[in-house]
């Protein structure tokens, strides 16, 4: 075999013509021997007879003769013939060793990267078979292995995998990160980062990078490992001195670029975690040294300040209180986002209806929260918290949840009591809702401004959720101790407006006022849409469709066949059939401002984190982060445009008087009581 005994002298001769001049007779022998190289038992045929038309013989007689350094653009691709090679990358030393029929340097090719190691021979004696850039695309980009992975100390560290880049047919395929250890990801995003874009357009592998890591590598890992000697702190150690420098600033350059955009996605949650903030200001101070010695990074220090200024030291902060369910803008003012420091004021119930009001920061956990009421009740007992809601069912609460008062159902309460006394839980009388229905109220107002102002409060709810709080809420806030109340009160509202539907109806007694409340609906409903609010469009939709509501068949009947009509359609767009393939192919013709179906991109998310691994081992499977981040950017285009549609002209009630009503609804949540009113107002017919 080739790979075992070395060409002859009379194989090397040929292979060290120029391709040009190569005979027929030639390539036939090279082709011979191609057939037993083990990096090529993939390639067919037909590639094999063309490789042997550009493949070229390269030999080196000195173990330690550097073949190409880590940083380098890549002009070739090889196979080892004889010998033996090492990687060696930057702050790491030698990671593998390849040997006679292994192959390497086709990642830069195929990525236009720098070289991601350096190779250095091992031995004298070397032999190596050679394709260089211009070939190896012509001939080989497309049909190269699909799947690369590299070791480090004989253990898979990085997977990539051939794909068509983000779904574009046009661009050519590219190695992407199937899976990785979090180091070697990023260590991968860090030298693939493009430094000649001028940073304008921003790299979706590391998007998929930040908005993630939070799941594989907290901030607490992360901030540390962009400092170690492989990332900021690389140094070359081979190379001239002026290639040294040029790898060192570009180096540089990619960590601080990563940075910026670490920070950018964070946006001032970063204030909340001290290491990040401490981080932070050693990354400045670093630089800024830095900067004196390599001019050039002053390019990117006063981005880097004004991250410093929007990040204040945690202890500076002023907590915010919040009060349980307090919509916070009475007074005109737009909602802020909640955060996982602020501290909240909320009731705890007690068995016999009495409460004791507590402070705990929002994403406090149940044992928290149990350990501030039984320091304020003095109580010696093991005590329980338990979310009650309106129709007396108990939820047993896990002492390691967290931040549960933006999750407990519209009408739910918190109660504490130790076990034994759990059984005699009642619900409060408030608990029930109202007792008559507000229509006599919003039927003086526009439809249209009912609709505005349910779209600008849902605006700002949508406003205030931070991107990591869908990633919190699809892995279990629980593992990160993190608050997702503005995720949790923004699914809320889409309870609420359901409910609100529902209520309405069935306080309604009269027939002709209930029809005129399904029209009413249905505007809002149709005027909502029109705002691109399709989160209370749906809302709405689906609380027409509620069983307490939908069997009211007399109502039904009375109602014009326009409206009939109207509904007709929006029931079609709610279709789940094919995956919600109506929805879907609706909103994709919208441009935003959208306020989309949030329901559905949290089903999404939930379904590819249940049907696929986090981990495989040691390896993250980053295939899936992709996947996540893909629906989390469906939200960010949502919002990538303000809503500012003007109101529309007041009629009958002031603007004022509707932004309070949509803001103040009071629904009932009990599913059977509905359904008893609704019985009594149409009774079955028999
Ligand atoms: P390329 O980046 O073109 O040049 C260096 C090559 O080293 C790289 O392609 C891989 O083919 C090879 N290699 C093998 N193991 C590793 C590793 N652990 N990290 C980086 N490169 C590796």
């Amino acid at each position: 075999l080739l790979s075992q005994i070395g060409p002859d002298a009379h194989l090397r001769m040929i292979l060290s013509k120029q391709p040009g001049q190569r005979t027929v007779d030639d390539l036939e022998i090279i082709y011979e021997e191609l057939m037993h190289i083990k990096a090529l038992s993939h390639l067919s045929t037909t590639v094999k007879r063309e490789l042997a038309g550009v493949l070229i013989f390269e030999s080196h007689a000195k173990a330690g003769t550097v073949l190409f350094n880590q940083g380098e653009e890549g002009t070739s691709w090889y196979i080892i013939l004889k010998g033996s090679v090492n990687v060696v990358i930057y702050g790491k030393g030698v990671v593998c060793t390849l040997h006679e029929g292994d192959d390497f340097g086709k990642l830069a090719l195929v990525n236009d990267a720098p070289r991601a190691a350096s190779i250095v021979l091992r031995e004298d004696n070397c032999h190596f078979l050679r394709v260089d850039k211009e070939d190896f695309n012509r001939v080989l980009r497309d049909v190269e292995a699909n799947t690369v992975r590299l070791k480090e100390h004989e253990e898979d560290v990085l997977v990539l995998e051939k794909t068509n880049n983000r779904g574009s047919t046009s661009s050519p395929l590219k190695y992407t990160v199937m899976s990785g250890t979090p180091e070697k990801i990023l260590e991968h995003l860090l030298e693939t980062t493009k430094l000649d874009s001028q940073f304008t357009e921003s790299d979706p592998a590391l998007d998929d990078f930040l908005l993630m890591h939070c799941v594989f590598v907290p901030n607490s890992q992360l901030c540390p490992l962009l400092m170690r000697s492989f990332t900021y702190h690389a140094q070359p150690s081979q190379g001239s001195e002026q290639e040294r420098m040029d790898y060192s600033l570009n180096n540089k350059r990619r960590v601080i670029h990563l940075v910026l955009q670490w920070a950018a996605i964070n946006t001032d949650h970063l204030q909340e975690e001290d290491s990040s903030f401490h981080f932070l200001q050693e990354f400045y101070e670093t630089v800024c040294e830095d900067s004196r010695l390599i001019p050039a990074l002053k390019d990117q220090l006063p981005e880097l300040k004004k991250i410093i200024k929007q990040n204040p030291s945690p202890s500076f902060q002023h907590k915010v209180l919040l009060r349980q369910f307090s919509t916070g803008n009475d007074r005109l003012q737009k909602k802020q986002p909640i955060k996982s420091t602020d501290e909240i004021l909320f009731k705890v119930y007690c068995s016999d209806h009495t409460y004791s009001t507590i402070r705990v920061p929002v994403s406090a956990s149940v044992r928290e929260v149990i350990a501030a009421v039984t320091d304020k009740l003095g109580s010696g007992d093991d005590l329980l918290l338990i979310h009650l809601n309106s129709a007396g069912d108990k939820e047993l609460l896990k002492p390691s949840d967290v931040s549960i008062f933006s999750s407990l159902s519209i009408n739910g309460r918190l109660f504490v009591c130790p076990r034994d006394q759990i059984d005699s839980l009642t619900p409060l009388p408030e608990q029930e809702g109202p007792s008559a229905g507000s229509m006599s109220t919003f039927e003086l107002m526009s439809s249209k401004d009912l609709a505005h102002q349910m779209t600008l409060y849902d605006w700002e709810l949508f406003d205030c959720v931070h991107e990591h709080e869908l990633i919190y809420h699809t892995f279990g806030r629980q593992h990160f101790k993190k608050t997702t109340a503005n995720l949790d009160l923004f699914l809320r509202r889409f309870n609420e407006v359901q409910l609100w539907v529902v209520t309405e109806v069935c306080l309604c007694p009269t027939l002709s006022k209930r029809v005129q409340l399904l029209k009413k609906f249905i505007k809002i409903a149709a005027h909502c849409k029109e705002f691109k609010n399709l989160n209370s469009f749906f809302a709405i939709i689906m609380g027409l469709g509620n069983p307490a509501v939908c069997r009211l068949s007399q109502t039904w009947e009375k109602l014009p066949s326009k409206f009939k009509k109207f509904y007709g359609e929006f029931e079609n767009l709610m279709d789940p059939s094919r995956n919600h393939r109506a929805y879907r192919l609706t909103v994709a013709k919208l441009e935003p401002p959208i306020i989309p179906f949030m329901p559905l991109l949290i089903k999404d998310m939930t379904f590819t984190h249940e049907g696929n691994k986090t981990f495989t081992d040691r390896l993250v499977n980053f295939e899936k982060m992709r996947m996540i981040a893909n629906t989390v950017r469906i939200m960010r285009y949502c919002r990538s445009q303000p809503f500012n549609q003007e109101a529309p002209q007041a009629t009958g009630k002031s603007h004022q008087d509707v932004r309070s009503y949509v803001r103040h609804i009071s629904v009932m949540d009990n599913q059977r009581t509905l359904s008893q009113l609704s019985h009594r107002l149409e009774p079955r017919r028999t």
